[in-house]
């Protein structure tokens, strides 16, 4: 079967303190996951090292930077290099999330970079794509994801591909409260299957995880994640309330 994943994607919010509790509430419930499930928690930089060494000894559980850099390393003044995180044992990171592309420009062709670098250190990205209001409106959203996959993503061979976990996140869902209908993300996800299937092969396809963001919470994971081509979700604002995120976790096929 499929990795199923719930990965939480706690952005700029909390102290220290804060996330280490955070992490403690939800560790404390002793979620055993079958060895299809996983859990990840996409911390801040600085939470990285305390949050690892918590999670060291649950299997399946592990944690994710929320970015990196497209360089390897040298005078870039603030950024965080794909070297740095593995030196410090980092399993994931999350790469393209609507908001860097957004306010930091982050194109399709400098997240390629990214990716390369990422998985030249055996690190897993999970690539956020998604449409934003305007385009769904246009019903142009099929081609408009299948653009940020093939600039981002076909040039990895398919060994290289099977390893990228894919967050579908409409930004009009995106901290809105408006989520997607199980329908309409049962629908794009199986669209990204067959675009991943044409390029990559139906093999690789099936294997890839493919996980929904945009307001999932305790009362709508199982319904998202029942569907055929929904493999778990990314989740924001939902992730930082321990009970509902230990209920999106018990969601997950
Ligand atoms: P949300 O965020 O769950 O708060 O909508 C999801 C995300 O941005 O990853």
């Amino acid at each position: 079967m499929r990795k199923q994943i719930a990965a939480a994607n706690w952005k700029m919010n909390g102290t220290y303190q804060q996330g280490e509790k955070l992490l403690n509430d939800i560790l404390k419930e002793e979620i055993v996951l079958a060895a299809h499930q996983q859990v990840v928690f996409a911390a801040p930089f600085p939470f990285l090292i305390m949050a690892n060494s918590e999670v060291a000894d649950e299997p399946n559980y592990f944690i994710a930077a929320q970015n990196c850099y497209n360089k390897k390393s040298g005078a870039y003044t603030g950024e965080v290099s794909v070297d740095m995180l593995e030196s410090i044992n980092i399993k994931f990171c999350v790469i393209g999330h609507s908001e860097r592309r957004e306010y930091f420009n982050e194109s399709n062709a400098v997240l390629a970079e990214k990716i390369n670098l990422l998985l030249e250190k055996n690190i897993t990205p999970i690539f956020c794509c998604g449409e934003s209001l305007n385009i769904r409106e246009a019903n142009t959203q099929n081609t408009y994801v299948a653009t940020q996959l093939q600039e981002s993503l076909f040039h990895l061979t398919a060994a290289q591909m099977s390893k990228v976990v894919i967050a579908y996140e409409p930004i009009w869902a995106i901290g809105t409260g408006k989520t997607a209908s199980s329908a309409q993300a049962q629908e794009m996800h199986a669209h990204l299957r067959s675009v991943l299937a044409n390029q990559f092969g139906k093999d690789v396809a099936n294997e890839i995880s493919i996980l929904y963001g945009g307001s999932v919470k305790a009362a709508n994971a199982v319904e998202i994640f029942s569907q055929p081509d929904v493999d778990g979700g990314l989740v924001g604002g939902a992730s930082l309330i321990a009970e509902e995120f230990v209920a999106i976790i018990k969601a997950l096929k």
